[in-house]
């Protein structure tokens, strides 16, 4: 049986975060240069949306480009920004009924990126059935800098009391406020870690990672780590007994 076949379609994540890698070493071990590698998993990344917006997933949010990731040899970085720009078409977001958002430093995207990039999301604003956030020029550390400095211009303009900052009021000022936290958080190419993705909102995530490189991520890939998260518990810090309501009775 399939995992498509096996997942609970009354239970499907509001809110899935991929962190798409391995696009360089699927294409090294198909004798490819990086690029391909990069063609290849922006292709993937649209398909995969179509299928989580088709299960039911209100949020997609999907990292692209990472704060360090300016770092890469230039050739690169062009490659990188050429596919955003050629690939974000309204058409897609149109027909899918979704809704381009983005968080990152978009200051650092150029130009011509930046107007394509602000052209969609004006477009499909009105669009209801899923929002699909690229993450690109992002870092969760310069987003919680930037919601500390935020906070901070309050204080200075008068607004705000230091003392009414708390948990809500700081998530209010981070760059992507507007979307709850994600409930499965999946990593493809192998690596265990977090690489500076939405480590506030990860809190309670539930984090899948899997060896597949994102350009062999299909649509199977995806159902089998939805199969894993309907599988966990998630218990925020209380009881299973809690969490279950065997504890109901007393
Ligand atoms: C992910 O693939 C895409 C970006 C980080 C832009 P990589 O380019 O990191 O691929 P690997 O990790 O080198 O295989
Ligand atoms: C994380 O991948 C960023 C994106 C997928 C956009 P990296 O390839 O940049 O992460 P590290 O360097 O292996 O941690
Ligand atoms: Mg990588």
């Amino acid at each position: 049986m399939s995992y498509e076949d096996k997942i609970d379609r009354n239970r499907i994540p509001t809110h899935i975060a991929i962190i798409m890698d391995g696009n360089g070493r699927w294409a090294k071990e198909h004798g490819l240069e990086r690029a391909e590698g990069h063609s290849r998993g922006t292709k993937r990344a649209w398909s995969i949306v179509e299928d989580a917006v088709n299960l039911g997933v209100r949020y997609i949010t999907l990292y692209a480009f990472s704060t360090e990731n300016w770092k890469r040899p230039p050739k690169e970085v062009k490659v990188l920004m050429n596919l955003v720009l050629s690939n974000l078409e309204e058409k897609i977001f149109m027909d899918n009924n979704t809704r381009l958002r983005m968080i990152g430093d978009l200051n650092r995207i150029p130009l011509i990126v930046r107007n394509r990039i602000k052209k969609c999301m004006k477009t499909t604003e009105n669009n209801t059935r899923a929002e699909v956030v690229i993450a690109l020029s992002y870092s969760s550390r310069w987003e919680i800098a930037r919601a500390a400095r935020l906070l901070a211009e309050d204080v200075r303009n008068g607004i705000l009391n230091p003392d009414d900052i708390d948990e809500e009021k700081f998530a209010s000022k981070l760059n992507a406020s507007f979307m709850p936290d994600p409930d499965l958080i999946i990593r493809t190419g192998g690596e265990i870690r977090l690489s500076n993705f939405l480590m506030w909102q990860a809190s309670y995530s539930e984090l899948y990672f899997t060896d597949v490189y994102w350009p062999d991520f299909d649509k199977e890939e995806l159902c089998k780590a939805i199969y894993s998260f309907q599988n966990r518990e998630r218990r925020f810090g209380l009881t299973s007994a809690q969490v279950t309501g065997a504890d109901n009775q007393k």
